[in-house]
């Protein structure tokens, strides 16, 4: 039984979803169709393919244009406290360390999709060192994310499987359709602002933290490292750059940066 939803797919669409999902395992029904349609839509456009069967029949032979398919679709994924190890040793190691002067942080969340990130770490801000004048920029390049990341609403129980029941009581609202807002008080340091790490200047800061994660993964070897350059030159000195579960960075030393763990490097 299809619901109204569903409906209102376009016929060429559906297809392509059942195609794209034997090609690639991405299952497309689990994104919202009307965003997704849009989204492919209009990289159909920019790729000047004339029609659904054809972007079918490109991704059947060719594997790159595959892996690239599904970057696409996945860029945005994040949750809260997302890579729960890493979040540990923000938590435990590297908060208290920057913490140390007594002063508020001021971070720089690069790359901050629906928002989980920069919540997560002002809810660890807000439970370590509540009072200071901590700031939070977060930025992304898409618009669109970035205004449901400002919204701070409609998370999943999903989205939040790393929170922990009791944070969760704290820091966000259930709302009746089953889905969570983030509270008033994580919300307070943060500024959403649209950035593109690839062509914007950098912001001065200087920041305690820059977190950049899952973000470079798709970047080339030059991009990143003009990327990770721009965050050394934002980072006050004894600041930490945060990145993700699976990214490291090749000579850090050449940037001027130490290896404090497995994803935390320090500005000397
Ligand atoms: C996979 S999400 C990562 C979200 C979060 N940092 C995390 O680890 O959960 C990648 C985000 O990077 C953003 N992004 C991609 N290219 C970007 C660019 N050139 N400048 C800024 N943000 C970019 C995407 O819009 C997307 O929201």
């Amino acid at each position: 039984m299809h619901n109204t939803a569903e409906a209102a797919i376009p016929a060429d669409f559906e297809a392509f979803r059942k195609r794209a999902y034997q090609l690639t395992g991405l299952d497309l029904t689990s994104y919202k169709a009307p965003q997704m349609h849009r989204r492919l839509t209009a990289l159909l456009q920019r790729q000047k393919i004339a029609s659904f069967a054809e972007y079918a029949r490109v991704l059947e032979t060719d594997a790159q244009r595959r892996q690239e398919f599904k970057d696409y679709v996945t860029i945005n994924v994040s949750e809260f406290f997302r890579d729960g190890d890493r979040f540990g040793e923000l938590e435990r190691r590297i908060l208290p360390m920057l913490l140390g002067g007594g002063a508020g942080l001021r971070v720089w969340s690069a790359g901050c999709s629906i928002g989980a990130e920069p919540y997560s770490v002002s809810i660890l801000l807000h439970e370590q060192a509540p009072g200071r004048n901590h700031s939070i920029l977060a930025t992304d390049i898409d618009q669109t994310i970035l205004d449901r990341a400002r919204a701070g609403a409609g998370y999943l129980a999903t989205d939040l499987r790393n929170a922990g029941a009791e944070r969760i009581r704290k820091w966000f609202i259930a709302t009746p359709d089953g889905k969570f807002s983030v509270g008033p008080a994580p919300r307070t340091p943060i500024r959403f602002q649209k950035h593109d790490l690839l062509r914007d200047p950098y912001p001065k800061g200087p920041f305690d933290l820059v977190a950049c994660r899952n973000v470079v993964i798709y970047f080339t070897e030059e991009a990143k490292d003009r990327i990770y350059q721009g965050f050394v030159n934002s980072l006050a000195s004894g600041g930490v750059l945060f990145v993700g579960g699976t990214e490291a960075i090749m000579r850090p030393q050449a940037l001027g940066l130490t290896v404090l763990g497995p994803g935390f490097y320090r500005k000397a």
